[in-house]
Parts: structure tokens; sequence; C-alpha cells
């Protein structure tokens, strides 16, 4: 996985939650989420912002009651109290007075400042600190699956109260943290809508012509993607027992292939290699017309159920539609894999034993001696029935990790 990915999908993941589950937070997982605040940008680097980590039941209670009854705040294990330094108005830096006064242009702020209560502008002004490293705040938690939500919603003087905060510091927003109980994703303007080029009338294009967060998108592998497509494979092969052989590169195909991945979020989450027999049979079992073999198919597991494989089928089937071939042939010994076949309605073709072995030892001798060939272990397959008669004969494997399994082949047609 790149290194970015992993932000990009605790940015994808993020959502606001409102509902906790009881857990605590780990203090080491805090102090991490902690810091991601530490390393947030801010105006000059004056780093004026402060984070109060509550705990204390009663005072996370308090807190809920000043953000407008929000009762939910109390149930995080968690609450943050996001924070800002304000700056004596009289103490204000020539620095700073230039931003504002750039800023707002010279009218606004010098009404601002005429305020009677000039603590009043200073109260005003230091609302964005802390937003910054709250999101950051945000993000780290999301990477760690802790859920959070920012509270604005509140009166600023009661929780700076309650928080037993000096005058020149003032709570501006809560950040309840915590593991989620409730999945709840909002929806998103498109991103046409909320970009322009250049100025306003006109629409940035590649707002529109690329995929979006949360789009799967199919499309050809490319040599390119042989270290995420093998990563991916790896994580599907050791949940399955669909193959036997180990893959270091990826397979490649004499005949005409369809070697697709499904791509989310810049991830390869699934894969499907099809290849197109010249003649019928010489790939597949079926006789009556050629097929498109299907070498090669999985689903990361944490994407397993979301449809992917389904997907894989269709565009599969649409490709080989274009080339006159109505048929598919799917192979495999991992149950899994043949109850979602047979779920799909596929026909059942064939079925046999696969399974490892030794020789008998009399062959395997003669071997050594004859030729130096030292025969390990053999990998065979026999008919359906036949397996009970074989055990008396050989020495098949039958521990948990390498017993024999049926393999069972299924016609696809459309
Ligand atoms: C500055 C700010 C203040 C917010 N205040 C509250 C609040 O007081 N109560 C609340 O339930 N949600 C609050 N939210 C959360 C928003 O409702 C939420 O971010 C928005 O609906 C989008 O949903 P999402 O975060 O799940 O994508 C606030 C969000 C922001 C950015």
């Amino acid at each position: 996985m790149k290194k970015t990915e992993h932000l990009f999908t605790a940015l994808y993941n993020r959502r606001s939650v409102r509902h906790f589950k009881p857990d605590p937070i780990a203090p080491e997982v805090l102090h991490r989420i902690m810091e991601a605040a530490r390393w947030a940008p801010s105006g000059g680097n004056g780093q004026a912002h402060v984070f109060g980590i509550v705990t204390d039941e009663n005072t996370k209670r308090a807190l809920a009651q000043a953000a407008g009854g929000q009762m939910w705040i109390a149930e995080a294990p968690v609450v943050i109290a996001c924070c800002a330094r304000l700056y004596k108005p009289e103490e204000e830096s020539e620095f700073s007075q230039e931003v504002n006064r750039l800023r707002w242009g010279g009218e606004a702020y010098d009404w601002f400042r005429s305020s009677p209560d000039p603590h009043h502008m200073a109260l005003l002004f230091m609302n964005s600190t802390p937003l910054i490293p709250g999101a950051y705040i945000q993000l780290a938690a999301a990477a760690h699956g802790i859920g959070s939500c920012w509270v604005g919603f509140l009166n600023i003087a009661q929780v700076s109260d309650i928080l037993q905060l000096p005058n020149d510091v003032r709570c501006y927003y809560l950040m309840p943290l915590g593991y989620p109980a409730e999945e709840k994703r909002r929806p998103r303007k498109p991103l046409s809508e909320l970009t322009f080029r250049d100025t306003w009338n006109q629409s940035w294009d590649a707002a529109i012509a690329y995929p979006s967060f949360g789009d799967l998108v199919l499309r050809p592998y490319q040599p390119a993607d042989e270290e995420a497509w093998l990563a991916t494979w790896a994580q599907v092969a050791v949940t399955s027992r669909a193959w036997v052989v180990l893959h270091h590169g990826k397979p490649t195909y004499k005949r005409e292939s369809l070697e697709l991945v499904a791509e989310y979020n810049g991830e390869i989450v699934g894969f499907m290699d099809v290849e197109i027999e010249s003649e019928p049979g010489e790939l597949g079992y079926g006789k009556d017309s050629c097929c498109g073999f299907i070498w090669e198919f999985g689903v990361r597991p944490d994407h397993q159920g979301e449809g992917i494989a389904k997907r894989l089928i269709a565009a599969a089937e649409e490709w080989l539609s274009a080339r006159s071939i109505r048929r598919m042939e799917f192979w495999s010994m991992d149950e899994q894999a043949q109850a979602y076949y047979e779920h799909l309605g596929m026909q059942e073709m064939e079925r046999h034993w696969q399974f490892y072995t030794r020789l008998p030892q009399d062959v395997n001798q003669g071997m050594r001696e004859q030729d130096k060939f030292g025969l390990q272990i053999a990998f065979g397959t026999c008919p359906i029935d036949h397996l009970p008669a074989l055990k008396g004969k050989y020495r098949i494997r039958e521990d948990e990790l390498e017993k024999p399994l049926i393999c069972i082949g299924y016609d696809y047609r459309w």
C-alpha cells in the first residue's frame, strides 16, 4: 500500500459519530492522536491552540448541558475541549494588526477595535484557531478506528467556566472521541459543485473526469499494478483453498485474455483473469463451445459482500459477448467459492478430488536408485468415488492444511 493511502482511507472513513461504545481509549493511542494536533499548521506558527482531555463523568455531563443539552456527548469516553489562548487587544502584535487590516479591511477592523470591551474582538478572531489542529485530531482518531464529532453548538463562556479556564483562554469547540456504536455516512455534493477553474464562471473539468471517493472502478490490469495485484492476491489466497501454487509474479496468458482489476479509493480490492479457448475443451471441460476460462478470481476479504465479484463477472460477460463467447468455466476447491457459484445459479459440470500424496516406498526407492530422483510429494487428482481405494495404496496427506479437497467445475452461460 502506498503510504498516502492510509490518509485517504482515514479521510474517507471519517464521519461524525454521536453514539459510542463504552470501551476506553488506550492512553498511548490518545497520546498519538493528540500528537497529530501538535503538528498542525497555525498562523505565524503562533500555536495558540490548547486541548483539554476530559474524562471525568460529571464534567462531561456539564459540558454536554452547556452544548445545548446534546447529552450524547457525555457518552463518549473522552471529550476533547478545543481551546485557544486569546491575545490581549492592547498587546496585539504589529504583524497581527497588519494581517487583520489586510484581511478584513481597515474600516471593519477599526469597528471591531472600538467595541466597549476590546476582548470581544479577540474572542471572535480566535474562533478558527482550534479548527485545523482539531481536524488533525479527527483524522488521526479515524486512522485508529475512533469516531468523533465536532460540537460548535455550545455556550463558550459556560464551558470555559466549567473547565475553570483563565479569562484569556476560551473553549470554542468540544470533540467527543470513542469507538463508534453507529455507522452513518452523510452525502456530499459532487466535486463539480464545490470547485471552479481560474474564475467563478468556469468549471474545472477534472472534477467530473475521474472517479470519486467510494466509486468502484473496474479497469484492465497494467504492468505497474503488479506489486499491488500480488499483495491483494496474497490476502485472498491465504483465506481461500482455491489455489495450489503460490504466485511470485502476475500470471500471463498465451491466448486472448482479459485481466481485470477492481479498484476502490486507489486500492486493488478484486481481480479476475479470463483466457479464451481457441478450441472447445482446450482449457476447460465443456466440449460444445469455446469458453472463457477463469484463472484468477478473488475479492479482498474486507470488501467481500459488496457485490464486487458480481460486477467482475458482469464485465467479463460483456467482454466475452463482444467476442461471441457465451460461456465461462469457474473451477474451485474452496467451499465458500463453490457456494457462491451455486448461489449465482451456475451449473456443476464435474467434481473430483485433489490431494497431496507420497509415492509408495518401493516406487520411490526405485526412482532414487535408478535416476537419483527423490520425489518428496506429489499433487494428484482422482474421480470422486475413488479416494477410499487410493487411501489404502498411497500415503495421502490427511492433516488439516493438506487434506484432500473436492474441486468442482461450474459452467456459466448467458
Ligand atoms: C464547526 C462544526 C461544528 C459542528 N457542530 C456540531 C454540533 O454541535 N452538534 C452535532 O451533532 N454535530 C456538529 N457538527 C457535525 C456536522 O453536523 C457534520 O460534520 C456534518 O453533518 C457532516 O457529516 P459527517 O461529519 O458525518 O460527514 C459540527 C461540524 C463542524 C465542522
